[in-house]
């Protein structure tokens, strides 16, 4: 089922509502074509784990950490962001560090763009998101 969301701040408390229904599950994959909200849901979640620093698309340098000092549910000590956009083979991954960050459970994983990596984690570590467009701040997320 498709939820709406009606512009940032709705998404933003969405991913509040992701972190807290996350039970266990260590990594949120986030689909869906550009623009659709992606980052801005991962903002959504630095700010409901209490990191200050901005978060911006790591199209460029595909990811980043950020530590976490405050995490109110205190489940994760940091949270990588990747963005596999520029990602072509899933060898590229590997340096990355992504498979050593999996097997850490106090490593919360996001990552945008995560069609090469999705078969290689497991399906009760992940949540999967898919974000689409309405028309002008309407944006539709699916949970699957
Ligand atoms: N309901 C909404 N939810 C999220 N973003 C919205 C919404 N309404 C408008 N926007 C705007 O849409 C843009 C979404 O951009 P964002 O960088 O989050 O997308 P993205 O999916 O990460 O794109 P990319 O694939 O390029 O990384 C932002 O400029 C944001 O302000
Ligand atoms: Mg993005």
């Amino acid at each position: 089922m498709k939820r709406l969301l009606k512009g940032e701040r709705e998404t933003k408390k969405f991913s509040e509502k992701v972190l807290n229904s996350l039970n266990g599950k260590n990594v949120i994959l986030l689909f869906g074509e550009l623009g659709s909200g992606k980052t801005t849901f991962t903002q959504g979640i630095a700010e409901a784990l209490g990191i200050k620093e901005r978060i911006t698309s790591p199209t460029f340098v595909l990811s980043r950490i950020y530590k976490i000092k405050l995490d109110k549910l205190g489940e994760f000590d940091q949270l990588t962001h990747f963005d596999l956009y520029r990602i072509k083979t899933a060898e590229e991954i590997l340096d990355l560090g992504l498979k050593e960050y999996l097997e850490d459970t106090k490593t919360l994983i996001v990552i945008e763009w995560p069609e090469l990596v999705d078969d290689m984690i497991a399906p009760e570590k992940k949540l999967s998101l898919k974000f689409s467009y309405g028309e002008d701040d309407m944006r539709f997320v699916e949970v699957f």
